[in-house]
């Protein structure tokens, strides 16, 4: 017996030995890193501070090109310098995802966490189909005016004037996506929508999922809900079921109609073509389609809510700490918008406005708020090439752009921690900066996004005076997680056509 016992031990030490010299030897390949990276089972992830997008930028400034970070027991090669992740990010090999990390495995179906030949089968759909319902487009303009339109209305008819803005524009932006993937129309008021949108940030946006629980996958399975690991399962499976709900609807109409009205009949339409041809492999076929349906459903909906509903509040909160910018730019819109009877921006003004322009390529800027970009993961081994010598990674080797540095290199911009839109009026600076990121796995919405905020923020701006309380001069933290909000923006917005 003790005999028994004592080899086990022994085998156990092995396998622990092999496995550090073999996750180690890893390390040694790659790009250059911190020393914190050597610490057993968390690496560097204790040193990683309350706001991770700034530590990124401070080892940035040190390392160059390109560094190693290991999280856990994951190394992650961060790309630091625009013109590099440029390049990579246009190969197919870098655009693979590390769904193995947990808080991936949860949702790896559909289309942001898909990876290989099925994310290039629904992305090439997905964005197909979009465009064709004129996803970005003149034809979408109409249903998002009517969402700015609510929004108004509704900070208008408000008891108070007084808003706590955290989460409230986010609650638009989705009920504009329904109406534009499956044609339902929510209130902002709606308990539908807003447990929809409650769910995705609780899966999908707010740390933990965010944080180490991507790379600590022991942690969450031993201590499920002190990690946060169950609320992330619980929120997904809710998730799953609400949006379900409309995939099921829209079913029994598409097969008792045969009309393609919306992006869910679409896909329906394609699950049943794949389905007659037989074609068994693809990523469309039967239940498997269905599944990545509904996944697809909330990856547009959780990529496409939270971030609008941040830069929103970015642009609010930058443009209250600016206020002579916020004069100047309300004036530019008054001079545009002011004998209108419903006074609303639209996409035809998009010439006379450029100061409104320059304060979204300026608020996409300096919060950055999606500042590591998505993970990405190498797809076959690839030589890496930096500044500092060059690494062959391997298969499967998470790769991150540092998408904040690349925004606020001083040798790329002037004053990059303020808050100056005119640095883009009269040039095409607007393309330097990667807020969407950029390759084969760019944001698959950059133009609806651009034309949502557009439109939303110009129909606020048009509509309120926008004031934070007395002695404010900071409105709100930033609050770090996959997508950077405002925390504790509170502001008064008072209607200006009475
Ligand atoms: C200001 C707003 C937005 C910003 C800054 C933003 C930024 C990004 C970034 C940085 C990525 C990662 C790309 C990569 O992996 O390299 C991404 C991916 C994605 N975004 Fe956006 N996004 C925005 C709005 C939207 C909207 C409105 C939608 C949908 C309605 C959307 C849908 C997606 C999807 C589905 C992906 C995953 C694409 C893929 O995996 O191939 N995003 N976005």
């Amino acid at each position: 017996m003790f005999l028994y016992l004592l080899s086990a031990v022994f085998a156990f030490a092995i396998a622990g030995i092999i496995t550090f010299i073999n996750n180690y030897s890893k390390l040694y390949k790659l790009p250059p890193g911190p020393v914190g990276n050597w610490l057993p089972i968390f690496g560097y992830l204790p040193f990683m501070g309350k706001s991770p997008h700034l530590k990124y930028c401070e080892l940035g400034k040190k390392y160059g090109d390109a560094f190693t970070i290991k999280f856990g027991a994951y190394p992650i090669v961060v790309l630091n310098k625009s013109s590099l992740i440029r390049e990579c990010f246009k190969q197919d090999v870098y655009c693979g995802r590390p769904n193995y990390l947990l808080a991936m495995k949860v949702s790896k179906d559909g289309l942001t966490f898909a990876t290989g030949p099925e994310a290039t089968e629904q992305r090439r759909f997905v964005l197909k189909t979009l465009r064709d319902l004129g996803f970005g487009r003149r034809s979408m303009e109409k249903l998002i005016l009517d969402e700015v339109q609510e929004l108004v209305h509704y900070f208008k008819n408000s008891n108070t004037q007084t808003h706590h803005l955290e989460y409230l524009f986010g609650l638009s932006v989705i009920n504009a996506l329904w109406s534009i993937l499956a044609t339902r129309k929510f209130s902002i008021t709606d308990p539908y929508a807003i447990q929809v949108y409650k769910c995705a940030i609780e899966g999908f946006i707010d740390p933990p999922v965010s944080g180490a629980l991507w790379f600590l996958p022991i942690v969450a399975k031993l201590f499920p809900k002190a990690s946060g690991y169950s609320s992330v399962v619980e929120a997904v499976k809710k998730l799953r079921s609400l949006v379900s709900e409309v995939v099921e609807e829209h079913k029994i109409e598409y097969r008792k109609t045969g009309i393609v009205k919306d992006f869910v009949d679409a896909y329906i339409q394609k699950i049943e073509s794949v389905q007659e041809e037989g074609l068994t492999n693809s990523s469309f076929y039967g239940e498997r389609g269905y599944n990545n349906l509904v996944h697809v459903l909330i990856d547009l909906f959780t990529a496409g809510s939270d971030t609008l509903n941040s830069s929103l509040n970015f642009a609010l909160k930058y443009l209250c700490e600016n206020r002579n910018i916020l004069v100047e730019v309300q004036k530019e819109i008054d001079n545009v918008v002011g004998n209108r009877e419903v006074r609303l921006v639209n996409l035809d003004d998009k010439d006379s406005l450029p100061l409104l322009d320059s304060v979204i390529q300026e608020t996409l800027r300096l919060s950055s708020i999606v500042s590591s970009g998505i993970l990405h993961s190498t797809t076959h081994p690839v030589n890496l090439v930096t500044d500092t010598g060059s690494y062959m990674l391997d298969a499967n080797t998470i790769v991150m752009p540092n998408l904040y540095w690349v925004n606020h290199n001083p040798e790329q911009w002037e004053n990059p921690d303020s808050f100056f839109p005119h640095r883009f009026i009269g040039n095409d600076k607007k393309h330097d900066v990667i807020a969407f990121s950029t390759g084969k796995r760019v944001c698959i919405a950059e133009v609806m996004a651009q034309t949502e905020f557009f439109l939303f923020l110009g129909g606020i701006l048009a509509n309120f005076n926008i004031q934070g309380g007395k002695e404010q001069t900071q409105f709100g933290d930033i609050k770090p997680g996959l997508v950077l909000n405002v925390h504790g923006l509170i502001l008064t917005l008072t209607y200006k056509h009475n």
